[in-house]
């Protein structure tokens, strides 16, 4: 065939053997089973089923998902966990509600905020200097948020974040039922966890995963789950709103294969992954549980220069997830196996890794001019950052790290995020987008 750009561009990449330490989760391997997606590419029909009716044979292989992640119910996504996201943040709040939100959350957090104009209160996380990363959430930070703001509905964390840092679930759910909220857990990295032993997460009200980031399933298969206080159908509703109308069978069939999988040998697989990982955290420098308590198969290396550190891997044909100015985050799963993790040691060497630079703590969030969903329809210009003073910011600035926004839509940028931003090497000539009021 001719003139395929991007199906060339993909098989080209994919037969110069990129060691992949970066989603999706299967690297690259087969996916048995999967082997003729035209053969189980159906639409709804009487032998197929149909995901937003519920029941059939989704409904059990959901069933069987929820069992294995100790929840009362689970829903298929075929549009990632940002589908999950929004979904999640429609049961758990109505139109104008304020919700305690994760500064770091994910930008399909701030979407829902915008979509169901919901009042943010941000959380903030306390600062790791020596990691140079946020540190888990606080459960007495959040209560005081809670005394201070009574009206919270719903408190919507990451954990783990990208980097892997869990925070305390069960502690975090403890307060939230407390206080009659809803605890929304965006677990989109943590799919793999409830594999590998209790992380905790079964303690959310509704819980987020992407499967296709960390287990051998395609990109954006992705999981919602809920625990007792939302029925399936109430999953259904909500994320029918968000995907599409003919979710895709090859998708769903991925997930049934993948759990199967997973109970039968991808687990111990992972354990593996999880031991190679606590190797490699001792033998080069990387975050650590002395650092916080992460998930045990994330491998966030730290370097002086993390951008630097990233090219040499490239340049070994060794692709990371991302970099940050002082970090490589790499992504092993259970399908990298010990050939994979020589050939990261053998690369691993070339490289100059060494403590974190020093990054000052995030800057207190700025004042909040627009709601969320104002700053998503009001007009908007371009301006460089630098130019943009006094200006209403309707986009996110969110450089890694600290992968929390330094300034969020709404907010209005002031000298002291500008000054931030240029201090941790933010190239604030960069557009951003304003409103025009
Ligand atoms: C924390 C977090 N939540 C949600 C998402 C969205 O996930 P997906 O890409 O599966 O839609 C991401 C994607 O990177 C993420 O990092």
């Amino acid at each position: 065939m001719e003139n395929t750009p991007l199906y060339d561009a993909l098989t080209s990449f994919a037969a110069q053997n990129p060691l992949r330490l970066h989603m999706p989760g299967h690297k690259g391997k087969p996916l048995p089973g999967l082997d003729n997606l035209a053969a189980i590419d159906f639409t709804e029909l009487p032998p197929t089923g149909n995901l937003f009716e519920g029941g059939g044979a989704i409904g059990e292989a959901e069933a069987l998902w929820a069992e294995a992640f100790r929840m009362e119910s689970c829903l298929f996504l075929t549009g990632g966990s940002t589908q999950g996201v929004l979904a999640a943040l429609t049961l758990a709040c109505q139109p104008g509600d304020t919700v305690l939100l994760d500064r770091g959350s994910h930008r399909s957090a701030y979407n829902a905020l915008a979509l169901l104009d919901l009042k943010p209160v941000y959380l903030d996380r306390p600062w790791l200097a020596r990691a140079g990363v946020t540190g888990p959430i606080s459960p007495e930070r959040v209560e005081e948020q809670l005394t201070a703001h009574p009206e919270i509905k719903a408190l919507c964390i990451t954990s783990p974040t990208y980097y892997g840092v869990l925070s305390d679930l069960p502690a975090l759910a403890e307060v939230m039922h407390r206080h009659g909220g809803v605890l929304v857990v965006d677990g989109a990295h943590g799919a793999h966890l409830p594999f590998l032993g209790d992380y905790g997460l079964s303690e959310a009200d509704l819980l987020v995963a992407s499967a296709h980031k960390t287990l051998p399933a395609p990109g954006q298969s992705a999981l919602l789950f809920s625990n007792g206080a939302f029925s399936h159908a109430d999953l259904r509703r909500a994320a029918s709103i968000y995907g599409s109308s003919s979710p895709s069978y090859p998708m769903m069939a991925a997930l049934d294969l993948c759990r199967a999988h997973m109970l039968e040998g991808g687990g111990e697989a992972y354990s593996r992954t999880a031991e190679e990982v606590a190797r490699l955290r001792e033998r080069f420098p990387a975050l650590t549980e002395q650092d916080a308590p992460l998930d045990p198969t994330r491998l966030v290396l730290c370097a002086p220069d993390g951008y630097a550190a990233q090219e040499a891997l490239e340049a070994q044909n060794v692709w990371p997830e991302m970099a940050d100015g002082g970090h490589v985050v790499l992504i092993p799963t259970c399908a990298d196996g010990r050939s994979d993790f020589a050939r990261l040691e053998e690369a691993l060497r070339q490289v100059a890794l060494g403590p974190c630079p020093g990054y000052p703590a995030p800057t207190v969030p700025p004042e909040m001019a627009l709601t969320p969903r104002q700053a998503l329809f009001v007009p908007r210009k371009s301006l460089p950052l630098e130019q943009a003073e006094g200006q209403v910011a309707v986009c996110q600035v969110a450089p890694y790290p600290p992968g929390v926004p330094v300034i969020a839509p709404g907010e209005r940028v002031n000298k002291k995020s500008i000054a931030y931003l240029k201090q941790i090497g933010y190239n604030t000539l960069e557009d951003v987008s304003v409103a025009v009021l």
